[in-house]
C-alpha cells in the first residue's frame, strides 16, 4: 500500500493531482490536506466537498490561531516586509507544508505532492520544510513536471486539459470560483495576480478588491483605532484585550472599510522573475505602522539604525522560506531582545485609505518631557558649544587640506 499526501487546496490544479497520483503515479492512497490559515470559508467547504469526493482520506487542519502567533507575530517583530509589502503568502506557506508533515507522519506516507509550478516562490518554500523535517520523502510536484503526453513527453497543463481531466473523473469545475485571477488568501493578506494585472500598466479593478473600500467608498469620517503592544505583540485595541486571532480579524474588518492596505508593486520573485502584484493586507498595514511607531519611541538610535537592516534580512529570509534557518533564529534573538521594550500604545487614525500615527506612549519611553521641551531648565544650553565646534571635525581637515594644495 502506497501512500501519497497531497496539499490540498480545493481548487483546479490540486484536484486534478488527486486522480493523477493514482492513475499516473500509481499510489494506492491519496490522503489530502488542507491548512485553514484564514481563507475563506467557501474555498475549505470546496476542498473538502471534493476530498470527499476524489481522496481516500482528508484532513482539514485549522491553524489560524496558530498563524497568528507563531508566524505573524513574528512578523509584527520584525517589521516583516518584502520589498515594500507585508509578507503574507511567504509567512503561511512554512506553516501548511509542516501540518502535511505531520499529517505524512501519523499515515506513514511515502510520498508528498503539491500544485506549485516551476515558475513561482512557493514550490521552494513547501518543499524545503518538508526536506527539512521529513528527508526521505519523496516530493512530487505534478504541476511542474506537466501532462503526460501519448507520445511520452511532457507540457504544461492548460486550463482547458485540466477541465477536461477533471470532468472525466466526476470533478465538476463549472462553479470554481475566481477564475480570471490567481489569488492567494490568509488572514495577514490577500495577493491576486494573474489575467491582465500580469501588464505593469493596467490599473487594478475595483472587483479584484474583498477586503478593503476604494478611497472613494470609504467613510469622511475617520476611525481612531489604540493599538496596545507587550513585547513587540499586538495584544489590545481600545484597551479591550483580544485573542491574537480575533485582534487580527477586527482590524482587518476596520482598516479595511477605511479603505487602508492596498499595495500595487512589481515584486522581483526568487527565480529572477518581475511580476506584477496585487495585495490587500488593511490589519497587517495597521498593526505594522504601529508597531514601527512604537519602537521608534522606546529603541535608541543605534538600535534602530541597526534593527533595520535586521529586519530587512529577516524579510527576505521569510520571503524565502526558509523558516528554520539559523540565521533567522540568530536575527530574531536581536529581534526579541529589543521587543522586550516594545510595550505600550499607539494610536493610529484610519482615513480614507491611509492609516497615520497620531500618538503613542510607553513606560520604555526614551523621551523625557524635560529635557526636550523648549522652556526647559534642565538642559543647560551653553553645554552645547563645545560640541558643536567640534562638529565634522575630520570634514573641516579635509577641507583645510584641499584648500592647502589650491593655494
Ligand atoms: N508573490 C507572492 C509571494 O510569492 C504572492 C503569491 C501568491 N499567489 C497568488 N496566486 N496570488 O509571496
Amino acid at each position: 500500500m502506497s501512500t501519497v499526501v497531497l496539499v490540498y487546496s480545493g481548487g483546479l490544479d490540486t484536484s486534478v493531482c488527486i486522480p493523477l497520483m493514482r492513475e499516473e503515479y500509481g499510489f494506492d492512497r491519496v490522503v489530502t490536506v488542507t491548512v485553514d490559515v484564514g481563507q475563506p470559508r467557501d474555498d475549505i467547504a470546496q476542498a473538502e466537498a471534493r476530498a470527499a469526493a476524489l481522496a481516500t482520506e482528508h484532513y482539514t487542519v485549522d491553524a489560524r490561531s496558530e498563524f497568528v502567533e507563531r508566524y505573524c507575530w513574528p512578523a509584527v517583530k520584525a517589521n516583516g516586509d518584502y520589498q515594500g509589502y507585508p509578507i503574507s503568502t511567504s509567512i503561511a506557506r512554512p506553516l501548511i507544508s509542516l501540518k502535511a508533515v505531520e499529517v505524512a507522519r501519523r499515515v506513514g506516507a511515502d510520498a508528498y505532492a503539491h500544485g506549485c509550478t516551476g515558475k513561482g516562490n512557493d514550490q521552494f518554500r513547501i518543499e524545503y520544510v518538508m526536506r527539512t523535517l521529513t528527508p526521505d520523502i519523496r516530493i512530487i510536484a505534478p504541476m511542474r513536471e506537466g501532462r503526460l503526453k501519448p507520445d511520452g513527453t511532457r507540457e504544461p497543463w492548460t486550463r482547458s486539459e485540466e477541465i477536461e481531466y477533471a470532468a472525466a473523473h466526476g470533478l465538476n469545475v463549472s462553479q470554481t470560483r475566481d477564475r480570471i485571477w490567481s489569488i492567494d488568501e490568509n488572514l495577514w493578506g490577500r495577493s491576486i495576480e494573474g489575467g491582465r494585472l500580469e501588464e505593469p500598466d493596467y490599473a487594478p479593478p475595483e472587483e479584484i478588491f474583498q477586503w478593503t473600500r476604494s478611497v472613494a467608498d470609504a467613510p469622511d469620517d475617520p476611525c481612531i483605532l489604540t493599538v496596545g503592544f507587550e513585547n513587540g505583540v499586538p495584544v489590545s485595541l481600545d484597551g479591550e484585550r483580544l485573542e491574537a486571532l480575533d485582534l487580527v480579524l477586527k482590524v482587518n474588518a476596520l482598516a479595511g472599510a477605511h479603505g487602508v492596505g492596498r499595495v500595487d508593486i512589481m515584486e522581483d520573485r526568487m527565480l529572477g522573475l518581475k511580476v506584477r502584484e496585487n495585495y490587500e493586507c488593511p490589519g497587517a498595514v495597521v498593526l505594522l505602522t504601529a508597531h514601527r511607531a512604537l519602537e521608534a519611541l522606546v529603541a535608541t538610535q543605534g538600535e534602530l539604525k541597526f534593527k533595520a537592516s535586521v529586519d530587512r534580512e529577516w524579510g527576505e529570509l521569510a520571503y524565502k522560506g526558509l523558516w528554520f534557518d539559523p540565521l533567522k533564529d540568530a536575527l530574531e534573538a536581536f529581534i526579541n531582545r529589543i521587543q522586550e521594550r516594545v510595550t505600550g500604545e499607539v494610536i493610529v487614525r484610519l482615513l480614507k485609505g491611509s492609516a497615520t500615527v497620531i500618538g503613542r506612549r510607553s513606560a520604555w519611553a526614551l523621551y523625557n518631557e524635560d529635557l526636550a521641551s523648549f522652556d526647559s531648565k534642565t538642559f543647560d544650553q551653553s553645554e552645547s558649544e563645545g560640541m558643536v565646534k567640534l562638529h565634522g571635525l575630520q570634514g573641516r581637515m579635509y577641507w583645510m587640506l584641499k584648500d592647502r594644495d589650491r593655494t
